[in-house]
């Protein structure tokens, strides 16, 4: 049997494992070292692949990593033009060109992943997972993201983009996939990307770069777009051929990381906020004018590849910038595409599945799509987990009783934790790992906010609805399995999941997709007439749980009502220690 590893080295790391042709598991570092977003070589998550597969890193044949390194000329040579034309930035500069070098400094522990741990993979591999022999493979890193998210649907036509902050030499790639085959339409060249257009504001809202970008989107629906015309016109242009144009001396990423704007950005929008301060009536109609502006140039983009393959009504997005669920769904309400899918890991992570699949072509869709891909966590290290603490462990239940205990808690307005099967890969919940509540009581977001979340009130909750009952709740033709989609709410009847804006970030919940979560949303229904759940990662301050051991701490540590684990319903009156 061959045995095929993927990787993602940088900003979120990740390993993927196949055995032959069927994906095995595939999981994010931050997940096993509980630092969030890691972008340490991903040492934990490989170690964690194969120890599920049983197997050894000598078993690997090939090895896929998501970037080719030797082509990282137009990035160099861009970066090397930036320390001379943009002073602001110089620090941040030197410091990536030490480290494209290779000539950093000693760096806390774990150390970021860099452009030259690719450079020396099996000497980075073997000193930590023993030796290979495996074949070492660099994929283009569009060709990863894009393969990936392709590989949701079975469509043989359709149009695939992926934009992030930027590739070797791309930072947006749009292609037509005609039976298969991929053609290239239109390439824009780093640093002009509109990944680095969002960081940047993110970080001039004061929101942590590379992080808070949702905080950005969710703030956005509060305000009114008075200078979307001028970030058009001075910032982010938009040219013919659905190209766009940012003005990197004004929109200086890189002098953004240091937390220094260039002059002119406080000229038109007034000062930049604090993080610790609270969001004035400018910054918020700044946040509503950059997403409108990102809306534009998204659709922009499009467009072109609209005008030339017209036919092509569906759309595949994917990168780190298609974690943008609001542009998605505008695309949708507009009309421009029939039906659109994003994967469950468009970012970086995912790139470590999608650089896989540049050397399996045959790989079966259906291991793929699961976004349910962590370790297959045992009836018996859930009990130990829960022994640990609780000194007279409750009795496992029968699925019925336990389904009919959960839903009863939730109509009774408890907040549940919820352990299910196998961990999420990607970023959002998506019912392994949830914190669960009822969506039509609204004041149960600010029971959310002080039990668990700790977090801006103006962040919306996402909803999880069956797949049957979606089109009853949301202005929404198709399924949402990854939350990745934002949707008009119909009617009134759940505003804890309800936007400012009369929007929700929907997730559709099939049973093939997730028996169990399936069975308890439909449940809740039938007591409510809403089959609907207000969900919510299962974290507070730090990834998502990931292990049996993560959950009853996390739980422990969380101010809600009961922990749904496995068989289990622990209550907080359960627990013993610590
Ligand atoms: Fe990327």
């Amino acid at each position: 049997m061959s045995y095929t590893l993927g990787l993602a080295t940088m900003d979120n790391s990740a390993a993927a494992l196949f055995q032959g042709n069927r994906l095995v598991a595939a999981i994010e570092e931050e997940r096993l070292s509980r630092i969030k977003n890691d972008g340490s070589f991903p040492h934990l998550a490989i170690a964690e692949v194969l120890d599920i597969a049983g197997i050894g890193l000598s078993d690997i044949t090939t090895v896929a990593v998501y970037w080719k390194p030797w082509q990282l000329d137009v990035r160099i040579s861009g970066t090397l033009r930036k320390l001379v034309s943009a002073p602001l930035a110089r620090g941040a500069i030197l410091a990536r060109l030490r480290d494209m070098a290779g000539t950093g400094s000693a760096r806390q522990d774990p150390p970021p992943g860099s452009w030259r741990d690719l450079f020396r993979l099996r000497k980075i591999l073997t000193s930590r997972h023993g030796p290979t022999a495996a074949r070492l493979c660099f994929i283009d890193h569009h060709d990863s993201h894009q393969l990936y998210g392709e590989a949701m649907r079975d469509w043989d036509d359709c149009l695939s983009l992926s934009y992030d902050g930027g590739g070797e030499r791309n930072s947006t790639v749009l292609a037509a996939v005609r039976g298969g085959q991929r053609q290239v339409l239109s390439q824009h060249r780093w640093p002009n990307s509109l990944g680095h257009y969002y960081a940047t504001f993110t970080g001039y809202l004061g929101f942590k770069m590379l992080e808070g970008e949702y905080k950005l989107m969710g703030l956005a629906p509060y305000g009114q777009p008075r200078w979307r015309d001028a970030i058009l016109a001075e910032i982010l242009r938009l040219e013919p051929e659905g190209r766009y144009r940012l003005n990197t001396r004004i929109c200086d990423y890189h002098a953004a990381l240091q937390g220094r704007f260039h002059p002119r950005l406080r000229e038109l929008f007034g000062p930049p906020r604090a993080p610790d301060a609270p969001p004035t009536e400018a910054h918020i109609d700044l946040a509503t004018s950059l997403q409108a502006a990102f809306e534009a140039a998204q659709a922009h983009v499009l467009s072109y590849g609209q005008k030339l393959h017209p036919d092509l009504r569906r759309l595949v997005i994917s990168g780190g910038s298609a974690l943008n669920v609001t542009a998605n769904g505008r695309l949708l309400q507009a009309g421009m595409f029939d039906e659109i899918i994003i994967p469950p890991a468009p970012h970086d992570a995912g790139c470590a599945i999608g650089a896989a699949l540049a050397v399996l072509p045959d790989a079966e869709r259906a291991s793929i799509r699961s976004p349910y891909q962590g370790r297959d966590h045992s009836a018996a290290e859930i009990a130990a987990a829960i022994a640990a603490y609780c000194q007279t462990p409750p009795q496992p239940l029968p699925e019925d009783r336990l389904i009919e205990t959960t839903a009863q808690m939730l109509t009774e307005g408890k907040l549940i934790a919820w352990f299910q099967g196998r961990a999420e890969f990607g970023p959002r919940a998506l019912g392994a790992r949830s914190f669960l509540a009822d969506p039509r009581r609204d004041e149960i977001r600010e029971t959310l906010n002080d039990k668990i979340k700790k977090r801006e009130l103006f962040r919306p909750f996402a909803p999880s609805v069956t797949e049957d009952a979606a089109p009853s709740f949301f202005k929404l033709d198709q399924p949402s399995p990854y939350m990745n989609i934002v949707a008009d709410v119909i009617g009134t009847s759940i505003p804890a999941v309800t936007h400012v804006d009369g929007t929700a970030r929907v997730h559709t919940v099939s049973r093939d997709a997730h028996a169990r979560y399936h069975a308890l949303i439909s449940r809740f229904g039938e007591l409510t007439g809403v089959p609907v759940l207000l969900n919510t990662s299962f974290n507070i301050q730090e990834p998502i749980v990931y292990s049996p051991e993560h959950a009853l701490r996390t739980f422990a540590a969380s101010g809600v009502d009961a922990l749904v684990i496995g068989d289990h319903v622990i209550t907080r009156e359960d627990l013993t220690c610590p």
